[in-house]
This record gives C-alpha cells, structure tokens and sequence, in this order.
C-alpha cells in the first residue's frame, strides 16, 4: 500500500501553465478526488501520476519512492481513463484479463477475477462481446473491470462513471465506496461532479485553473468553503452569492444589499469595511416570516421539498428550499428571513477567501 504526494508539481504545455504549483499529500488508502471545472487540470494532474505526463518541475511520489522517472508500467498503478481505451479485437473477457495475461498469471486465477469484476459491474453477459458491440457506458465498466483485476497500489480513475446513466452511475458510485472500503487501496478519483466527489471521498481537492483551492473532507468544504469559488462549486443547488458592503459598527459587522441588511457573524482581522460577497445557502434562507421580502419568481417542485427563486430589490436572486407541503404561489411577494448566524462572508474577486472566524 502507498499514498501519494506531489511537491511543487507544475507542468507547461508550450508556453501554456495548466498546472501552476501542486502541493498536495494523498494518504495510504485514502480516497481523494480531484474537483473543478473543464480544463483545470485535473487529467493532466492523475496522466503525472500515471506517469504517461513528465511534470515541468517539482516531484511526484508514490509511497517513498520518487516516480518522476519511473515509466508508468513500473509504478503498480491503474488507470481508468476518460476515454475508456479498449482493445478493438479484444472480447470483453480478453480486455479484462489482459493485464493478468501480462503479468503471466494461471488461467484458473484469471476466470476467476474477471468473473468477480464482471459480476460486480454487471458485465457476466457481455463477456463474448468485441467493444465496438458495446454502449459507451457498457465500454466504461469494461475499463473499470480491467483496473479492478489487477488490485494495483493506487488505483487512478479519470471521470470513470460519466457516459453512465443516473440510475446505473448512483448504482457504481456505491459500488466503487464498497470497494475502496473492502480493499483499503489509495483511489485518486477526477470528477467535475460535485455530488460524486461529495458522496465518495474522503477528502476532495478543488482545483480552478491549475491552482488548488482547497483540500479538506466533504463535510468541511460544504460548511466552511475556503472561498468564493469553492463556496459556488459545491452545493446543489448552489449557494447564492451576493455582492455588497461590509460595514463595522459598536462592535459587531454588518452586511448590505439591495434589499437586504444584515448581521453577520464574527469576521476574521483581515475583514475591512466596504466590498465584500455574502454567501447563503439555499436551506438558510426561510419564507414564511421575517424582515425581508422577495417576489416568489421560480417554483421547482422535487417531490420531497420545493426549490424557490425570489427576486429581492437591485436584481438579487436569492434560490431557497421549502418543505414538500410548503409551495409558495409564483409572483406572491412573501415575508422571508436569513439564519444570519449561517452566512458567509468573502472579500471580493472570484477566489475571494472566507472571511469568517473557523468554527
Ligand atoms: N497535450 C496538451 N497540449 C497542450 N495543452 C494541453 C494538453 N493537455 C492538456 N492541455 C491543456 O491543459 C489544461 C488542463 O487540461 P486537462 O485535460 O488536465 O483538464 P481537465 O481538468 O481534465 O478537464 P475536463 O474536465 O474537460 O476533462 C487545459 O487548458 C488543456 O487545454
Ligand atoms: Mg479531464
């Protein structure tokens, strides 16, 4: 077993940085993923990894050893790739078994695992089948049994779930939990889901434009969001982020809108008066009674609550979630409140840092 860390890691393609300076520690069995948006690096970060991407500088290790110069073959890794990169020739059970054939293991030992990833990927139908008879998300779980056979040290997927369907991805999700659970190896997991990478890891890195922006549990990134970009990224629906002032006054800090005045929790030092982004999560915001008003604009109902759009002054959107029974009539101006004690606060820019005190 092995964890994996990357110290100072930046690579250049060109004269383009799509990797600026990773510091990033990955502990023995843990599942990390890496989170962001399209092009923020994060294929380029697991192909380092691999060791199929040479790092511009900086160094990579897989348990103690530095593998910036050990050829991927040698690293005891698995790779799931985004594209799923099967043998056109090859039946599904050949795919699978190909990394055991290489490695010059008994037949009786390769049936058996294929069938038992096969199984578990519902895939013991399939086996005859050449690729090409295959759908894209078919091809996938073809591409993650081939990694499963080989039980590697780090096992690497690249958005391994994302030509599934919804019901078959949520049914994969909690079978890759299981897995990582029953075999305890390190799994570093890309995804630009969210939810995915909520229900999954231990602890996400959330990347934007080749920088880390935060790497800490579920739970911590969803309460106390490092900054406004994270703040935005994580939570469905999202936060709402609103623009306005920050004021001081007899001891405590105020936050000011369009519509909307504000006492907000204790602020760190660096907090000045003027410019700042409250941030609001959509199960803080409660209809019903209070000093603010909105104009209900958007109703979507989900069976178990209600997600609603009210439109404050100065063109604020504010979205917030009301129980099942609780379905307010689009275009009624109703009484709301916001659980001061649960807002954000963010200096201003779109990585602008937290600013409240941690909890
Ligand atoms: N071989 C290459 N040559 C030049 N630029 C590259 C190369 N590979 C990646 N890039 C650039 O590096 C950046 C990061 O790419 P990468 O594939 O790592 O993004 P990603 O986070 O995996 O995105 P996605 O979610 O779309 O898969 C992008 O801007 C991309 O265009
Ligand atoms: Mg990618």
């Amino acid at each position: 077993m092995a964890g994996v860390e990357f110290s100072r890691v930046r690579k250049e393609f060109g004269g383009f940085t799509a990797i600026e300076a990773l510091d990033l520690r990955i502990e023995e069995g843990e599942f990390v993923s890496l989170l962001g948006p399209s092009g923020c690096g994060k294929t380029t970060t697991l192909r380092m990894l691999a060791g199929l991407e040479f790092p511009t500088a900086g160094e990579i290790r897989i348990g103690e050893r530095v593998v910036n110069d050990v050829p991927p073959g040698q690293r005891d890794i698995a790779m799931v790739f985004q594209s799923y990169a099967l043998y056109p020739h090859m039946t599904v059970r050949r795919n699978m078994e190909y990394p055991l054939r290489k490695r010059g293991l008994p037949a009786a030992e390769r049936q058996a695992s294929v069938l038992m990833a096969a199984e578990m990927l519902q895939l013991t139908e399939l086996l005859d089948r050449k690729p090409r008879q295959l759908s894209g998300g078919q091809q996938q779980r073809v591409a993650l049994g081939r990694a499963l056979v080989r039980d590697p040290q780090v096992f690497l997927f690249d958005e391994p779930l994302s030509n599934l369907d919804a019901k078959l991805r949520g049914h994969m999700r909690a079978e890759l939990v299981e897995l990582h659970a029953r075999l305890g190896r390190t799994m570093v997991y890309v995804t630009h889901d969210q939810l995915e990478a909520m229900t999954m890891s231990d602890r996400i890195a959330i990347i934007l434009a080749g920088e880390l922006q935060q790497f800490a549990p579920p739970q911590e990134v969803y309460r106390a969001p490092a900054n406004r970009f994270v703040a935005g990224f994580i939570g469905m629906p999202s936060m709402n982020l609103v623009d306005g002032r920050l004021a001081h006054g007899s001891g405590s800090w105020q936050f000011m809108a369009p519509g909307i005045a504000l006492p907000v929790p204790a602020l760190a030092e660096t907090a000045v008066a003027g410019e700042a982004c409250l941030g609001v999560r959509p199960e803080h915001v409660h209809i019903g009674a209070g000093e603010l008003q909105g104009r209900v604009q958007l109703v979507e109902q989900t069976g178990h609550e209600n997600i609603v759009v009210l439109a404050v002054a100065g063109g604020i959107r504010l979205t917030c979630r009301t129980p099942a029974s609780m379905i307010p009539r689009m275009g009624d101006t109703v009484d709301f409140r916001i659980d001061s004690e649960r807002v954000h606060v963010f200096a201003p820019g779109d990585t602008g840092p937290r600013l409240n005190l941690p909890a």
